[in-house]
């Protein structure tokens, strides 16, 4: 009877946790994608940022390979005269979606976890989480459904072990029961210590504590390999800075190009943070703006130690302590000229729509991975006067077949030295 009853336990149990498992990795994938890739652009409730909001987005698009293939490249997409997509394009201000690397069983995550609304109706802390932002509400998502997930192990076990002990002592009345019948008389159990009854316990349970060992080891195994991969990627990072600058107001609402402030980007290494002087350029006469009044414009004049009304500089300028947002680790080499100037590749590719962050956050995971992926993807320009001969050298290759694509990494991008020295 032991025997079964145990057997029945451990099934449920492991049903249980496989379902649990299942269903909040499936909304912690969504709500982690929605962050990563959409929450700059579109909340998952109906209300519109960028772009519009994507709750009940299964009724707008019934078709739903048609969704797909919008969600994966809009830009494409527009371009099969599709009657509603091109008159969302024009109501929002012909602003392109950038193209979504993402497969489809991702795509059909998000459609299914943004139809609904995302997951701030349906968690307990609803009212707050609604009504913070997109990204805000998939970040409490995530939390809760990964406690909860320990949580349902733990209570899982908890019962499991209960149920055990109850089980043990029904089959040991009955046991005496049936023996007193028969006449046997039962010794006293001698009185033991807890951990004395938990080893005999346990030797005589081996099925049992082996799986819920399993069941430890496979949990701290997972917890382990979270923590690795998530280990230096910083993707979403957006400190407060010491002056709350707002790309938003500047290259966005007034236009100012990137390369005004980051002068380094077409021609070095890295980009640059501006220094105090170059604000100055316009800040000298817009002492006042729009949100904050004069106290932020002020910290310019502070670290520069500049009276706005004498106009003249004092002797204790320091330079203003920005916060660095997007940091590779010392061993790789990236280089902005080499994407910017020769690759031609947009700021926005690989920072999102900066433009219209009131704060910087770091869009991409920057891990080895995301640049190796778009060095396996991206096509040369053939027609760029810089790599015709590095094409001539490539077709005229003995390994080249025909159709073969002359990418990044065909020129030599995925190899270790290029990007580690
Ligand atoms: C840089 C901003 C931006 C990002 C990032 C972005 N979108 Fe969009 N999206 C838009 C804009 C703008 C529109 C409106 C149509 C247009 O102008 O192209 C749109 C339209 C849509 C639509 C159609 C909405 C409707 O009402 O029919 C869907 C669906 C959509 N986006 C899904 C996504 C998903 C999913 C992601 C993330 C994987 C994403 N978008 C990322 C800007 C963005
Ligand atoms: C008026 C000057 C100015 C303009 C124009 C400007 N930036 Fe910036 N940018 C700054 C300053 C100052 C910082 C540092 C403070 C911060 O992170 O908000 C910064 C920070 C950044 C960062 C994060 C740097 C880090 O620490 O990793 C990126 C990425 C960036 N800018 C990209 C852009 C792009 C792309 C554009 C054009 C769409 C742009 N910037 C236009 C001044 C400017
Ligand atoms: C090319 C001109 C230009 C440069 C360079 C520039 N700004 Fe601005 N800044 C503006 C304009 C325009 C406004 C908005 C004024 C308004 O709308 O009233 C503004 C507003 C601001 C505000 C006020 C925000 C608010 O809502 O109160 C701050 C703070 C600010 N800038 C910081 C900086 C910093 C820091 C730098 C240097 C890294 C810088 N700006 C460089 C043009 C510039
Ligand atoms: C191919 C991807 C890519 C493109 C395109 C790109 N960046 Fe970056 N950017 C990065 C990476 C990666 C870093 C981190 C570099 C590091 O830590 O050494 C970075 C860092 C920065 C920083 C922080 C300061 C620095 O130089 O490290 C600024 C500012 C910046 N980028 C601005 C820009 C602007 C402006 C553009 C467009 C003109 C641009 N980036 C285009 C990938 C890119
Ligand atoms: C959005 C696409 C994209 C991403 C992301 C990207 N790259 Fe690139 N990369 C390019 C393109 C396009 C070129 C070709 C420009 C050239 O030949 O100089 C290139 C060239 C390079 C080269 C020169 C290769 C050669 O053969 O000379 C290096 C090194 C490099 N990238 C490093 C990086 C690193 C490190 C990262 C990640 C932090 C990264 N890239 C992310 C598109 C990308
Ligand atoms: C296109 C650029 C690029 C190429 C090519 C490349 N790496 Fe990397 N690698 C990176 C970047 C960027 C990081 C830092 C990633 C991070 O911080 O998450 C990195 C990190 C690493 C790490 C540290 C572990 C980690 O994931 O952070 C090792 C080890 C490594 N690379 C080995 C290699 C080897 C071996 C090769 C050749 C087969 C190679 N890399 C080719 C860009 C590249």
């Amino acid at each position: 009877m032991q025997r079964i009853s145990a057997k029945i336990l451990l099934g449920v149990a492991v049903f249980l946790a496989v379902i649990f498992q299942a269903n909040t990795l499936q909304a912690q994938d969504a709500a982690k994608l929605f962050k990563a890739n959409c929450a700059s652009c579109h909340k998952p409730t109906d209300q519109k940022l960028i772009g519009p909001g994507l709750k009940g987005i299964r009724s707008r698009w019934p078709d739903e390979a048609k969704l797909i293939a919008w969600i994966k490249n809009s830009t494409e997409f527009l371009k099969t005269g599709d009657a509603y997509a091109n008159k969302l394009f024009e109501e929002y201000g012909r602003s392109v979606m950038p193209a979504q690397n993402l497969s489809d069983a991702e795509i059909i995550a998000l459609i299914d976890w943004t139809d609904k609304g995302g997951d701030a109706p349906a968690s307990a802390a609803g009212d707050g989480a609604a009504k913070a932002d997109g990204a805000g509400a998939g970040a409490g998502a995530t939390e809760t459904s990964s406690d909860s997930y320990l949580y349902i192990l733990i209570i899982v076990g908890f019962v499991l072990l209960v149920l055990i002990n109850v089980l043990n002592s029904v089959k040991s009345s009955l046991e005496s029961l049936v023996n007193e019948k028969k006449g046997i008389i039962t010794e006293p159990e001698p009185i033991r210590t807890p951990t004395e009854k938990f080893r005999i316990w346990a030797s005589n349970n081996k099925k049992i504590v082996a799986v819920i060992s399993l069941f430890l080891v496979i949990w701290v195994l997972k917890q382990g390999w979270d923590g690795l991969m998530g280990i230096g990627v910083y993707q979403g990072y957006a400190p407060e800075q010491p002056i709350k600058f707002s790309h938003k107001l500047h290259a966005g609402d007034n236009q100012i190009a990137c390369v005004y402030c980051h002068s380094g980007v077409e021609k070095s290494k890295h980009a640059n943070i501006p220094s105090a002087n170059v604000c100055m350029n316009c800040h000298m006469y817009i002492q006042e703006g729009p949100q904050y009044g004069k106290e932020e414009i002020g910290k310019i004049y502070a670290a520069l130690d500049y009276n706005p009304e004498t106009r003249t500089y004092g002797p204790n300028q320091k330079p203003i302590q920005w916060i660095r947002v997007h940091s590779l680790p010392d061993h790789a080499y990236f280089n902005h000229s080499q994407h910017v100037a020769v690759g031609k590749i947009e700021c926005t590719s690989c920072h999102g729509p900066i433009d219209s962050m009131e704060v910087v956050q770091q869009h991409s995971p920057l891990t080895m991975g995301w640049c190796i992926d778009c060095h396996r993807k991206t096509e040369v320009d053939k027609d760029n006067k810089y790599y015709e001969e590095l094409h001539k050298q490539f077709v005229n290759d003995p390994k080249y077949k025909k159709g073969d694509k002359f990418t990044i990494g065909s020129l030599g991008g995925l190899e270790c030295s290029k990007c580690h020295y």
